[in-house]
């Protein structure tokens, strides 16, 4: 199915929730339009917080690079919304495999936006939903690369952590400085440190609000590779053209194993993959696959 097609399929269904969702209309109108127009020309929209491209030789990996220089990247209601739109008219997008997600050389993005949160309420925290949206990058089906140079600070080191794989610049500084301003990580700080570096990591970033070195992230599992800092995009655009050649919808149940591994007992886990495992032989792409390293030559997977 053409990306044409695939998009014009949901433009029904996000129709249907904006015209069923007033207090959110306008956002989702917003991304209806962008939606239609995406269909129609195949373009990425202007954002106002983020630039979206697709990038690598084949043109099949989606670059969103954080724009909001002047703070830092902090992560406004609006680049939030902008970062979220971007994502999903990639995931939908079948000519793309995997999406990078970057900020700048200073920073990939020093938290959640201080001055927007610092007058809210717990009751309009509850009423609003406060950071629900950000819940929408870790949906994503693709596997999503956080390539991290400069500040990725509390909700900035949150946002690298729900993308799939880290790659750290080496001057990138990571931390959850929460603490420092009354308030603890509310992004799934404390969960995510947690699961990938264990108890006595979590609790000394998250108490101290201390920052660390990305080859201190490397050490402790955070990120899986550490590069200079000026070749960090290109590395891990690479690194998104490898897993961009795979068959997707193998990669996508690839994904949602290891993702599993983070929701479940281990006993739950090895069954459920082993399920996925059986599900990639009702697929073409395990014949190709198999058949093609027989053959010895290059599989061509077709997404079926
Ligand atoms: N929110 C809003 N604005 C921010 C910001 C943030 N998180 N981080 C930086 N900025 C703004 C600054 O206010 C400043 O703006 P003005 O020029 O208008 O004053 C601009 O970005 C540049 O920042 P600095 O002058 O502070 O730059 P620096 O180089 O001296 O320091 C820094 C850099 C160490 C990253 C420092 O800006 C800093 O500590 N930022 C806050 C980090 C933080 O506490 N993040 C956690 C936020 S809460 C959160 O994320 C909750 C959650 O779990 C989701």
């Amino acid at each position: 199915m053409s990306v044409i097609m695939a998009l014009s399929l949901n433009i029904c269904r996000l129709g249907a929730s904006a015209l069923s969702a007033p207090l959110k209309g306008i956002t989702r109108s917003r991304h209806f339009a962008q939606v239609i127009r995406y269909s129609s020309t195949g373009e990425l929209p202007k954002y106002e917080f983020v630039e979206a491209s697709r990038v690598g030789e084949k043109s099949n990996v989606g670059l969103i690079r954080l724009n909001r220089p002047k703070a830092l990247n902090a992560l406004c209601n609006a680049l939030v919304k902008d970062l979220t739109d971007a994502v999903a008219l990639l995931d939908k997008d079948q000519s793309v495999g995997a999406i990078v997600i970057t900020g700048s050389e200073k920073a990939f993005a020093a938290g959640a936006d201080i001055k927007e949160m610092k007058d809210k309420t717990f009751a309009s925290n509850i009423i609003e939903g406060l950071l629900e949206d950000w819940n929408k990058i870790s949906a994503c089906k693709k596997p999503i690369i956080a390539a991290v140079n400069g500040y990725c600070l509390g909700g900035g080191c949150e946002l690298a952590m729900m993308c799939d794989i880290i790659y750290a610049g080496d001057k990138a500084k990571f931390g959850q400085p929460e603490i420092s301003i009354g308030t603890i990580p509310g992004a799934g700080g404390t969960q995510r440190i947690a699961r990938s570096c264990g108890k006595s990591k979590a609790m000394e970033i998250c108490l101290t609000g201390n920052q660390f070195t990305a080859q201190d992230a490397e050490k402790m599992g955070l990120v899986s590779k550490v590069i200079p800092a000026d070749q960090l995009v290109a590395e891990s655009i690479k690194l998104g053209e490898r897993i961009a050649s795979m068959s997707p919808i193998i990669v996508s149940l690839c994904k949602e194993s290891v993702n599993r591994a983070f929701e479940t007992t281990l006993a739950e886990g090895l069954h459920y993959e082993k399920r996925m495992f059986f599900a990639t032989f009702a697929t073409k792409d395990q014949k190709e696959g198999m058949t093609a390293f027989v053959e010895k030559r290059s599989p061509n997977f077709t997404n079926s």
